[in-house]
């Protein structure tokens, strides 16, 4: 439907009335500039800034101060546009031109810690030709800032978003680095966490000091009253580390919300005064060149009183506020949501005007359960139920990070295909955990909470996928099925349409290393067991074809380049195709009048997928195989090897 202009124009109205009396102020504020940067930055104002005002007001219209802080906020947004680089500019001018730039089948994602994969930021940079060999596009790095000696929960307890941990460079190494990624083809991501800040963040030290302002900005509560109420509704999300989501801070005498560890509190987004401080931070980054932010632990930025505290609409408010600010300020930045929760919730981040990007847990809890299960229908329900989102969005789609495994599928979704999703978890964590008989995978149990018996899985891809066990038991046959399983599930995420992301170790089968035991700020939280240090001497024999490295090595970097030359894997719509066989997952995809027919058995046993299956789908024409170059023509049926997969477009 056609916006009704008078409608809208009446809508916008308030928001045109207060930027008509901000702006001359602004301009004064920020030197009185009437140059191009201004023009372009006034234009974007009028187009975005009534969405802004809509949300801000939503979210802040009752406070009693929300004209002053509405003043302070756009003076922050326009103070950013106008601090912002040449270069940048010139990119935001070219992402605007071409808007559905990471939908190419060029992008393909590596993630890392600075320290462990390269020994800091510098090392970073001199691993480029590194990344460039394997094909990526985009590196998303963990959080570089500073945070508290010891436990830091791997970075993502930030003391300042403007530092960076000196262990690892500067703020000029780290905008050094963005751009010399840029300059041969990569973005850089970074994370923005936002739910949260360390205590030791100036902010937590003056709310520590008795700053009341300060105070402000975390939910603090006097006695157990409230914090009782609310853990009424709450999930426990570590509850290893403490029981509940609050802890008590003596100096002042109050309990502190921190969902994830003690050191982590949460911010709280009803005070607009937090708004304000986090969008200049968000800004910040964006001007020193992060062309993607990955939103942190999107699900608990909103909390509210006899709810989970997860998902809640004004999370969703304030991440299109910042969306629409960011439109105004640094239009080049997207976001990437990290919600790690039901799939319902999930999509609801996705949208060109919240979250452009978002992982894809679903898949790739899906793709561990189908090789647990040797089924795959669960994930091809997923595929033909909750892979769509919108055509300017897309999914980040992973077989593992640096975070645990949880099984975040919908309970709803596996009743109808008969599986009881509490017992059906048990077996997944049994059998990742290598405790169910015959399992083939070596991981740890993450937060298993006794009280719910719920559970997660830590472990490399390679030691989940059977890499551990089968050379541990020194078995060829074994190591070539772990190998198989490896490169299996990767072709789907690279072929699925989306971003593909590897955890940078999986491309040359690096195995959990136990180590971080001995560390006592890392021993209470297994999820470092798939975080070892990059082992570059095993690295150097990616180009080895009879060492397991150069294997796995080889079959990625083929499937990488495949898909990098072949613009069916631009992404565009898909299709399940029914293949007869609870073993194989097969998909069709079509894009700009090409056509690409994925099957893949994720059984070790071989299968045939009968030929009135597949070819109606590439309308009877002969297919060859990108893979192995072999052709194949209607009627056949198809022919797959335990762990097959084929790639098939028109011969
Ligand atoms: C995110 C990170 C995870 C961290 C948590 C708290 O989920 O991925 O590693 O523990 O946020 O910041
Ligand atoms: C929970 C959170 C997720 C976070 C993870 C860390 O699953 O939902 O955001 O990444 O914990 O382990």
């Amino acid at each position: 439907m056609m916006p009704d202009r008078s409608d809208t124009s009446e809508r916008d109205r308030p928001a045109r009335l207060a930027l008509e009396r901000l702006l001359p102020r602004l301009r004064r504020q920020t030197g009185g500039q009437a140059d191009a940067a201004w023009l372009a930055l006034a234009g974007r104002l009028d187009a975005h800034f009534p969405l802004l005002f809509g949300l801000l007001e939503q979210l802040y219209g009752d406070h009693p101060d929300f004209s002053e802080h509405l003043e302070s906020i756009l003076l922050t947004v326009v103070r950013l546009a106008l601090a912002r680089p040449p270069e940048l500019r010139a990119l935001d001018a070219a992402r605007e031109a071409r808007p559905d730039w990471f939908q190419s089948n060029q992008m393909v994602g590596g993630v890392c810690y600075a320290d462990l994969f390269a020994g800091g930021l510098r090392g970073v940079r001199d691993k480029i030709p590194y990344f460039k060999e394997l094909g990526l596009t985009y590196l998303h790095l963990m959080p570089p800032f500073l945070c508290p000696a010891g436990n830091s929960d791997g970075g993502y307890a930030v003391s300042s978003y403007r530092q960076v941990n000196p262990a690892l460079g500067t703020v000029d190494d780290l905008a050094a680095l963005a751009t010399d990624l840029r300059h041969n083809g990569l973005s850089l991501v970074l994370d923005f966490v936002f739910n949260h800040t360390s205590d030791e963040h100036e902010w937590a030290k003056r709310a520590r000091a008795g700053d009341p302002a300060y105070r402000e900005f975390y939910r603090v509560f006097p006695d157990r009253a409230q914090p009782d109420a609310f853990e009424k509704t709450l999930r426990e999300i570590f509850p290893d580390e403490h029981p509940g989501a609050f802890t008590y801070v003596p100096e002042m005498q109050g309990w502190v919300w921190t969902t994830f560890h003690r050191f982590q509190w949460d911010l709280n987004y009803s005070n607009p005064a937090v708004f304000n401080a986090m969008a200049e931070e968000l800004l910040r980054l964006a001007n020193l060149g992060v062309e993607v932010l990955r939103l942190d632990a999107v699900a608990f930025i909103w909390k509210k009183l006899g709810t989970a505290c997860e998902n809640l609409p004004e999370a969703h408010l304030l991440i299109q506020a910042f969306n629409a600010l960011t439109r105004i300020a640094a239009p080049a930045l997207l976001f990437k949501s990290e919600a790690i929760v039901h799939p319902d919730e999930v999509v609801k981040y996705i949208g060109a005007d919240e979250c452009q990007l978002s992982y894809n847990p679903l898949l790739m809890a899906l793709l561990w359960n189908s090789l647990a299960t040797r089924k795959v229908r669960l994930l091809a329900q997923a595929l033909r139920l909750r892979f769509q989102i919108p055509p300017d969005c897309a999914w980040v789609n992973y077989v593992r990070v640096h975070d645990d495994i949880g099984w975040t599928f919908s309970d709803e979704d596996a009743a109808r295909l008969g599986v009881k999703g509490y017992d059906h978890r048990q077996f997944l964590n049994q059998f990742y955990t290598g405790r169910f008989p015959g399992s083939f995978a070596a991981g740890l149990p993450f937060q298993e909470n006794p009280k719910t018996g719920d559970s997660r899985i830590s472990g490399t891809c390679a030691s989940l996928a059977g890499l551990e066990t089968a050379i541990r038991d020194s078995s060829a046959a074994e190591i070539d099925l772990a190998i198989r399983r490896i490169l299996l599930i990767h072709s789907v995420i690279l072929s699925v349409g989306g971003i593909p992301l590897i955890y940078l170790g999986d491309e040359i089968g690096t195995l959990n290393d136990y180590s971080y035991r001995g560390d006592p700020a890392k021993a209470n939280d297994s999820r470092w067991v798939h975080r070892p240090a990059m082992r570059w001497e095993r690295a150097a024999c990616r180009h080895d074809p009879s060492s397991l490295e150069g294997r796995i090595y080889a079959g990625l970097r083929r499937l990488i380049a495949l898909r990098q030359q072949h613009p069916v894997f631009t992404a565009g719509s898909l299709q399940v195709l029914d293949t007869g066989s609870d073993h194989v997952l097969a998909y069709h995809c079509a894009r700009g009048g090409e056509r690409l027919i994925v099957a893949a058995n994720f059984s070790e046993q071989p299968q045939v997928v009968g030929g009135q299956y597949l070819w109606p789908a590439l309308a009877g024409a002969p297919a060859v195989d990108l893979l192995t170059g072999q052709l194949h023509a209607a009627p056949q049926d198809l022919p797959l090897a335990p762990y097959e997969f084929v790639w098939l477009t028109p011969a």
